[in-house]
């Protein structure tokens, strides 16, 4: 399973990029909202931290505003991967891009059939949004679950991307699905190394240690 930091923020994906284990970078509008810069040099930058895939979402809502934007977007870096929303042009954008050897994560996905319209057109990576189908008190996971069984069903070669996760529990169950590759906000990426029984262990561990080496003395 590959781990992709789901921010745009500079310093988090440094952090992330020192634990060793990041594969990848997303973004989306909202993300670099919160960021100051240039788009262009925002994604440049990331790619140049992480050896990876980073997604650079488009803006566009119509086909040719689209395709300029992928362009423009993978000529960045050899890393970018162009985001499409899943709506009729984001779909055609992706089949075009597939054709132009751009690669794309098609975001937005709420339903197995977007997934499957997404992969049909040669989506690189499907990003099903696990959390907010779970705000509305829906199974994120069960879309997980379902997006695995009919890619391998038809051995399509997509990758699934879940995102919009929130916590630990959503990493795990997304591992029992079989998501090929899960972004995680910052905080949620390093709470999957910490238990508090690790700290409360460790802690025991040093202090026994030096009462031994006192004892020495
Ligand atoms: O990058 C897309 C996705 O991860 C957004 O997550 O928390 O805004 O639903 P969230």
């Amino acid at each position: 399973m590959q781990f992709f930091v789901d921010t745009a923020n500079i310093d988090e994906i440094k952090e992330a990029q020192a634990m060793g284990v990041l594969d990848g970078v997303t973004t989306n509008p909202s993300l670099m909202s919160k960021e100051s810069g240039n788009f262009d040099e925002i994604i440049r930058e990331i790619c140049e931290i992480v050896d990876g895939p980073v997604s650079a979402e488009v803006v566009s809502t119509d086909f040719d505003g689209m395709m300029a934007e992928a362009r423009k977007n993978a000529a960045i870096h050899e890393q970018v991967v162009v985001k499409i929303p899943i709506i009729l042009d984001g779909l055609k954008a992706v089949k075009a891009c597939s054709n132009e050897g751009i690669r794309t994560n098609v975001t937005l996905c709420f339903s197995p059939t977007q997934a499957l319209m997404a992969a049909k057109a040669g989506a690189s990576y499907i990003s099903p949004f696990i959390g907010r189908l779970d705000d509305l008190g829906q199974d994120g996971m069960d879309l997980i679950a379902t997006i695995r069984q009919i890619y391998n069903n038809y051995g399509f070669e997509t990758q699934v991307l879940a995102a919009s996760l929130r916590s630990t529990k959503h990493v795990v169950e997304c591992a029992l699905a079989g998501a090929d590759v899960v972004t995680l906000p910052p905080d949620v990426l390093k709470k999957l190394l910490t238990h508090p029984l690790t700290d409360s262990g460790l802690e025991r561990f040093l202090a026994d240690w030096k009462s031994w080496e006192e004892g020495k003395k």
